[in-house]
């Protein structure tokens, strides 16, 4: 990020706080950073605070401008490479998607000429309110980049989206848009999700309960690291994580498939919970009158394995492992029969499928780590993080 300078607009929420990590990382990471503290943010961190993060004067009031003869609150919005609203309320949000310029940070908004980041950070009903997501929608039409925020415990004690990404994240998000290397970039990694559906008749299907949503996690913030994912999904209804590039499959030999076309990878991780059988799809409907079928099933390929077996192994494999009993020592034995380096055992007896939250324990040839229980971004930022410290240490690490 050298010499890049962000402008960085402070709204008022208690995630505000978070706003000074992410100055500490951008300096860190060579950028410079301008803040612009809202009257509402003021309550949260202090000016004084900013300046001594940021070594630069901080701007709260549009009348704070003494050069308004050349029109400062312009050449403040011009100065930047990239604009970033950090934490982004409902309420300027709000005035954001309606053009409203009524203080200083709006005024910028409305006059810079520069590219737009935002983080929103609020409580989870504000973010799903009809109001926040038509705006939000407005933002995102009129060129502006919103993050999604993140789930899990909120400070109000709610729980659900609405928590401010980690400040590490947001600043992979503007690496990632000033075109910064990060440091998966030039890595290609495969990644599996969803459950899979195999056909019983053209109207039929056998299923499971995989909502998606911790490998839509896994590739998004491998992709926030700078990675080129492809993300191969089973059936879910998911948004695409920003820069990943999606396949969708029905079937396990069809993910099979998807996954062996995407290869060579430096590295796969297989989320999916794939059908282990399938059943011979007849032709027609099946016929209530008729009785119930008898189905005739056969084994399905499995896309781990085969993985592993391959002339084609990427030097790092993960299996995802669901279990409902003995779940360390079900899944360690699964990462040596299956031939995975790593395997993440879940215990899928209670809702994590189709939740928003999972507790996993990364096994992997050193040994049995636990990791608390948290969000399945979260799980899934970890596990990003920690492929990003092997492969950029070489396979063998
Ligand atoms: N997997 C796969 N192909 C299959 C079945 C599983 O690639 N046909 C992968 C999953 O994506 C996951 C790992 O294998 O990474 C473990 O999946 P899991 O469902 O826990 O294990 P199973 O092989 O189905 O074993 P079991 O049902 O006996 O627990």
């Amino acid at each position: 990020m050298d010499g890049r300078r962000i402008l960085l607009i402070i709204g008022g929420g208690i995630a505000a706080y978070k706003s000074c990590e992410l100055i500490r990382l951008i300096r860190k990471a060579g950028g410079s950073v301008t803040c612009v503290l809202t009257e509402g943010g003021s309550h949260f961190v202090t000016p004084m605070t900013l300046a001594a993060l940021s070594e630069a004067r901080v701007y709260t009031s549009l009348w704070d401008l003494k050069d308004e003869v050349e029109m400062g609150h312009i050449q403040l919005s011009r100065q930047a490479d990239l604009v970033v609203v950090c934490p982004a309320t409902a309420d300027l949000i709000a005035k954001m998607a309606a053009g409203i310029a009524d203080d200083l940070a709006t005024t910028l908004l409305l006059a810079t000429d520069k590219p737009v980041l935002t983080a929103p950070a609020m409580n989870v009903r504000m973010w799903q309110h009809a109001a926040t997501v038509r705006n939000v929608a407005q933002l995102r039409g009129d060129g502006t980049i919103v993050l999604e925020p993140d789930e899990g415990e909120m400070a109000c004690g709610e729980y659900g989206p609405g928590r401010l990404p980690e400040p590490a994240a947001i600043l992979s998000a503007i690496g990632r848009f000033l075109g910064v290397r990060s440091r998966l970039s030039g890595k290609h990694i495969v990644v599996t999700a969803g459950p899979t559906q195999e056909p019983v008749d053209p109207v039929r299907v056998i299923a499971n309960r995989s909502s998606g949503k911790q490998g839509f996690a896994v590739a998004a913030a491998l992709a926030e690291l700078g990675a080129r994912v492809t993300l191969v999904a089973g059936p879910v209804k998911l948004d695409t994580p920003r820069g990943v590039e999606r396949i969708d499959v029905e079937t396990a030999r069809e993910m099979e498939a998807a996954v062996s076309a995407a290869l060579p990878a430096d590295a796969a991780v297989l989320v999916a919970a794939v059908a282990d059988w399938a059943v011979e799809p007849s032709p027609s409907k099946l016929k209530k009158s008729d009785g119930p079928p008898i189905l005739s099933w056969r084994a399905n390929p499995d896309v781990l394995i085969g993985l592993a077996t391959s002339g084609a192994r990427p030097p790092l494999l993960i299996g995802f492992a669901a279990e409902t009993e003995d779940v360390i020592a079900q899944a360690g034995a699964k990462r040596l029969r299956k031939g995975c380096d790593w395997i993440v055992a879940n215990d899928v007896s209670g809702d994590v499928m189709g939740g928003n939250s999972n507790e996993v324990h990364l096994i992997t040839a050193a040994g049995v780590e636990s990791w608390p229980h948290a969000s399945k971004r979260e799980v899934a930022r970890r596990l990003a993080d920690r492929i990003a410290d092997v492969l950029a240490a070489g396979p063998d690490a």
